[in-house]
């Protein structure tokens, strides 16, 4: 699957490359809902290890073809033209009612409205093939769906509860070596209209300039949700990793960049910041999500954030309407359970306790 290639309006020449878009039919809409119906009823919560377990199976027997074979070509094209995200239109009816009143921060979420869409999430996942895990340096684990909703009190900070500031691109625990493979953003609502953010590394024409990134001489701090300890010294990683031509990313502007307790060297911090006066041009904000809708997103080629925003505000032809907040569910998973073993707890193989660039959380 080769991602969407469109023309420029204001040129004929220039190509971008965008993330792959597709609209879910109402058959297909249909099929998605009775299975996660019906899984429900089989399993009750997607968090069943039972149903984890059998995902990949469950994906193939009960999601509809083509969406299963947009996730598996995704799952395995690393080439230059995948953007790394593909955009499902509409996967999911949502009855706003039901959801009720956004709560007002994820700690008071009521998780039992979003079952259902759990087992959405888990099976496109399950079909790339890649299994859903939780990590303890989000949440303290917290399940294998995050609920993101702005909080007031949060509101400044480049965190899913912050809202007032850009949250800056960047592809999700850059600090860890294990971070996810692969995401899923499920938007439950959007009435604010804010825009997601996606970058992707295969949107730069050339990395020939940027080749220092692949040298493991950078800081990669632990994000805003953690606090910065003593390691910070001596963790260094490398930005650009994988295939020398068409490598993969770990790039956190707001972190590796612009953190003021973080200080790079002077080689390390002259490359990241050429980088990112490439990127900032070509990170893509052009989709505004709507309930329903979902974005898949390959960790490794693709950053993401969002637009600053005023929570519960909607701006309808310059006037200002109260409106319920945003509230977006996020699932993470891993190609392999094996390869991260050394970072699983011992009775839970898919539960992350790596804390930073190959070392785990001691006492859990
Ligand atoms: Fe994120």
């Amino acid at each position: 699957m080769n991602s969407l290639k469109t023309l420029e309006s204001d040129s004929l020449t220039e190509e971008r490359l965008l993330p792959y878009s597709i609209e879910i039919s109402d058959s297909e809409r249909k099929m998605i809902k009775e299975a996660a119906e019906h899984l429900q009823k089989k399993y009750g919560s997607f968090e069943n290890r039972e149903f984890v377990t059998h995902v990949h199976q469950l994906a193939s027997y009960f999601l509809p073809e083509r969406i299963l074979s947009v996730a598996a070509a995704f799952a395995s094209d690393f080439s230059k033209d995948q953007y790394g995200a593909v955009i499902f239109k509409g996967m999911m009816d949502i009855d706003q009612d039901k959801i009720g009143g956004t709560p007002p921060n994820w700690q008071s979420a009521d998780y039992s409205k979003f079952n259902l869409f759990g087992f959405v999430c888990a099976l496109l996942h399950g079909a790339l093939p890649s299994k859903p895990v939780q990590y303890f340096s989000q949440r303290k684990g917290g399940g294998l769906i995050h609920a993101i909703i702005p909080d007031e009190k949060m509101r400044e900070t480049q965190t899913g509860s912050g809202s007032a500031t850009d949250l800056y691109v960047h592809t999700e625990d850059a600090f860890l070596k294990n971070q996810a493979d692969f995401l899923s953003f499920m938007y439950i609502r959007n009435e604010e209209q804010v825009p997601s953010t996606l970058y992707s590394v295969r949107s730069h024409e050339s990395l020939e300039e940027f080749r220092t990134l692949f040298n493991p001489i950078f800081k990669i701090p632990k994000d805003a949700n953690l606090q910065n300890e003593e390691d910070e010294e001596d963790a260094l990683d490398s930005v650009l990793y994988g295939n020398q031509e068409l490598p993969f990313m770990r790039f956190d502007a707001a972190e590796q960049l612009f953190n003021p307790n973080i200080k790079q060297t002077d080689l390390a911090h002259h490359a990241l910041n050429k980088f990112w006066e490439e990127a900032k041009h070509l990170v893509y904000s052009d989709f505004i999500p709507q309930a329903g809708d979902v974005i898949l997103v390959n960790n490794h080629l693709c950053a993401h954030g969002r637009s600053a925003f005023r929570a519960g505000i909607r701006n309808i032809d310059g006037v200002e309407y109260h409106c319920e907040r945003r509230i977006m569910l996020r699932m993470m998973s891993k190609v392999s359970l094996i390869d991260m073993r050394g970072h699983t707890l011992t009775e839970d193989p898919f539960f992350v306790i790596e804390e930073h660039l190959g070392k785990n959380f001691k006492d859990l």
